[in-house]
């Protein structure tokens, strides 16, 4: 009599047992389906059509290979955030895309002041980031998880100086930065040393608030200062309504640039002033190598428009990111971060290996602003 009551409790036992076992399994099961990454950049703000052509280069990348089966037999979700543009609303996204998205690598991130408020967060725990646009050194040297696939700036403001002393022929340059982004100031710096040491000559280095409308207390005092080229290492809309007002003020000499000015909207808010403007970027959309216009292509029918650097850039990070992920084998931060420091990939924006601190070598392209489209003028490699 006992001995089956203890037969039927043991029985019981084993079956509550085998089903909560294999439940167990369902739910890790479900958890690993699909593979989760962060994309981050500015939807909104200042310069929402960097964070727009981030996104539309993820998704370009994650959608090609979503067909192709995805990467470790998973599908791929792209959770993307909008930073706003503000360091503040970065750290933020950050913390939920890691802490509750649980997503297993953030790629994207375009300005300087955004990753470096995001990559700390995830150096700290463990999530391999890599920037798609942030040009700013101090980036990457939060540590070993953070990587990038643009060239840094002390490169893109020193080829900067040299296009405007040998290339233009300046001797006299002026300057004007936002004091308050890490990118303009930084870049400002870059590329006033270089021209000093070239030999040439900085009549002034003014700078303005983040947020500031009108520059005409600072242009007037470069026009003054008799500076032959105004060197303008900002985002589009700034950088368009600095060189409105340059015009404004009589200013007729050449206006420089950077990265920064990459948007139709430069065009757009600055019409007839930015007219024969030049400026460094990442990427043309006239490079003749076959995997560019195939991207172009492909780009075009999906998205409307023509890519711009942010987003090939973006395109690359997602493609690199990816490709770690299987080479690793693994979505574990550790060996994804392990498989990104041995990448060789052949980018649209050029061919990619980092080097020890996790940047690539690549070269600056120049381009020219002719009937307000983007022509390419040359290339730098370093
Ligand atoms: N390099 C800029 C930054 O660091 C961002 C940027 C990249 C803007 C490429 C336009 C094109 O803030």
């Amino acid at each position: 009599m006992f001995k089956k009551v203890y037969l039927t409790i043991l029985i019981m036992v084993l079956f509550i047992g085998l089903i909560s076992f294999t439940t167990g399994c369902q739910t890790k099961e479900k958890a690993v389906e699909e593979i989760k990454i962060g994309g981050v950049g500015p939807i909104s703000g200042e310069a929402s059509t960097y964070g727009i052509s981030t996104r539309n280069g993820e998704n370009l990348a994650v959608e090609e290979w979503n067909a192709k089966g995805g990467v470790l037999g998973k599908k791929i979700k792209l959770i993307f955030e909008d930073d706003k543009g503000d360091a503040t609303e970065a750290a933020t996204v950050w913390t939920e895309l890691i802490d509750q998205d649980k997503v297993v690598a953030i790629v994207g991130s375009v300005m300087s002041k955004c990753s470096l408020a995001g990559a700390p967060i995830a150096q700290a725990k463990g999530v391999p980031f890599v920037s798609s646009g942030s040009t700013n050194p101090r980036v990457t040297e939060y540590g070993d998880y953070i990587f990038r696939v643009c060239f840094i700036d002390s490169f893109q403001g020193k080829v900067g100086a040299n296009f405007a002393y040998y290339d233009l022929g300046a001797r006299k340059v002026g300057l004007i930065f936002d004091v308050g982004n890490d990118y303009t100031k930084g870049l400002s710096e870059f590329f006033r040393d270089q021209f000093i040491n070239l030999g040439g000559e900085v009549v002034g280095f003014e700078s303005h608030p983040t947020g500031a409308t009108d520059f005409k207390a600072q242009l007037t005092n470069l026009i003054k200062a008799g500076a032959e080229l105004i060197y303008i290492p900002d985002y589009y809309s700034d950088a368009a309504l600095i060189m409105k007002q340059a015009r404004e003020l009589g200013f007729k000499g050449y206006f420089l640039g950077s990265d920064g000015w990459d948007s139709p909207d430069l065009v757009k808010i600055g019409g007839d002033a930015v007219e024969g403007g030049f400026f460094t970027n990442h990427f043309s959309k006239d490079d003749q190598r076959p995997e560019v216009q195939e991207f172009v292509k492909k780009y075009k029918e999906k998205f409307g428009q023509d890519p711009e650097a942010l987003a090939s850039l973006a395109y690359d990070a997602m493609n690199i990111t990816l490709t770690a992920i299987q080479n690793a084998g693994s979505t574990d931060g550790a060996k994804i971060k392990e498989a990104l420091k041995n990448i060789e990939f052949n980018g649209v924006t050029g061919f990619i290996t980092f080097d020890e601190n996790r940047n690539p070598v690549k070269s600056v392209v120049i381009l020219e602003i002719k009937n307000g489209q983007q022509v390419y003028k040359t290339a730098v490699n370093p």
